[in-house]
């Protein structure tokens, strides 16, 4: 008697197959950083994760509450992939502080995320560069390589990509779409001052070449001081998507955010939204309508951003006397990170097995490099914790710093 294939125990486990632009990534590089952070025995500083305390709940709740007494049959049925104009509306009056915006020129994501991957997939061809800082936001790297596009790191200084390094990557390298995060710039917490978003302006102009402004943080400012996105410059809007997010500003879960762009893009960007989930959420963009309508948003980032200030300055004051000499470490007027280079001799890749055994943990900083990745980088999210467990963190951390030093 044969035995039935489904029953040979000397059979290998089905393999499924998957598509070659994702064989080997097991885990998401994202969702090994948030079993970091729910371990608790370890103060996580590795994801870019909003303290939950700040949320505001009642508001939110009370926004939900509203929208399925008032909207219920609309909330609960499909709706359109540009977005709901409620939703956009307020998006446009938003942006149109600083860049007149209509909300026809609106297309609503899934949170930021879904945003670049809709770029990537309305933009890119297999092949395509994408020129982005040095370093860059991961996941971005992440959706626009699964595209088969190549990622060029383009030189940073302390304000962000450099001007002529940008203009000579462009002539050599025939990018299809540069791609910024110039305020509090994930993983660096770096901002470009105005000067520099005016170079960066003027080599773009001088090309074809797209930009893709990501802007999730901006708002999220410790001096008061706030700047005005690069497509807002003179001659820019038209050439760039600029995407913004509510999940910084109020919160990752109800993963809503929007982009803005002119022309003919427009569509592309509905078809290509259409074609991945039809639209986001309608009852998650009805409450977001309804809170950016009644509540008071800019006073709740207020908030958020003077308790993050006192805890950028805990880890700042933390850190210094723990960093060896020649450290360089970012000290970020808003956003969410501070990134440290530990200088020669010290990979911080390496080092991270010993510091969650000391229970503390951050993102090392290679993953941040399209290529050519400075290893003794570590990224910290200091919004996390309290100043005390922040302090208290940093001094083990720097425990282990002093021990892998010079090896
Ligand atoms: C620079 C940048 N862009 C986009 C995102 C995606 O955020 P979300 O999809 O929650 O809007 C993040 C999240 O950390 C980010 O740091």
């Amino acid at each position: 008697m044969t035995v039935p294939a489904a029953a040979d125990p000397s059979r290998p486990p089905y393999r499924f197959p998957v598509a070659a632009r994702y064989a080997g990534m097991e885990s998401s590089p994202l969702k090994d950083i948030f079993a970091l952070a729910a371990r608790e025995d370890v103060v996580s500083f590795a994801g870019g994760i909003p303290d939950p305390s700040l949320f505001a709940l009642e508001d939110v709740e009370d926004c939900y509450d509203w929208v399925l007494e008032h909207q219920g049959h609309r909330a609960l049925q499909y709706g359109v992939s540009e977005g709901e104009v409620e939703l956009r509306e307020q998006a446009a009056r938003r942006l149109s502080r600083d860049l007149p915006t209509d909300a026809s020129q609106i297309r609503v994501t899934s949170g930021s995320q879904e945003g670049l991957f809709v770029v990537a997939q309305a933009l890119l061809e297999p092949g395509d560069v994408v020129l982005v800082e040095s370093p860059t936001y991961l996941a971005a790297v992440q959706a626009f390589s699964v595209h088969g596009a190549r990622m060029i790191g383009v030189e940073t200084d302390d304000d962000g990509v450099v001007p002529e390094a940008l203009a000579e990557a462009i002539r050599t390298h025939h990018p299809r779409m540069v791609y910024l995060i110039p305020s509090f710039q994930n993983p660096t917490g770096r901002t470009m001052p105005v000067a520099r978003r005016q170079a960066v302006a003027e080599v773009l102009l001088r090309t074809d070449v797209p930009l893709i402004e990501d802007d999730p943080y901006g708002a999220l400012s410790f001096t008061g001081s706030t700047w005005a996105p690069i497509a807002s410059l003179p001659g820019m809007s038209e050439r760039t998507i600029l995407l913004n997010s509510m999940s910084k500003l109020m919160a990752p879960g109800v993963r809503i955010g929007w982009m803005r762009a002119e022309g003919e893009v427009l569509n592309t960007l509905a078809v290509t939204k259409a074609a991945i989930s039809m639209q986001s959420s309608v009852v998650d963009q009805l409450m977001v309508a309804r809170y950016l309508a009644t509540a008071d948003l800019d006073a709740h980032v207020a908030q958020v951003s003077a308790v993050y200030r006192e805890r950028r300055d805990a880890m700042a004051r933390a850190i210094a006397p723990v960093l060896p000499e020649g450290a360089h470490v970012t000290h970020p007027d808003g956003g969410m990170f501070l990134w440290a280079a530990l200088g020669e001799g010290y990979d911080a890749q390496d080092m991270l097995a010993d510091s969650v055994e000391a229970g503390v943990a951050y993102l090392p900083g290679w993953s941040f490099f399209a290529d050519d990745p400075d290893r003794s980088t570590m990224r910290l999210s200091f919004v996390t914790h309290s100043p005390a467990v922040i302090e208290d963190a940093i001094g083990r951390l720097g425990e282990v710093i002093a021990r892998h030093g010079g090896r």
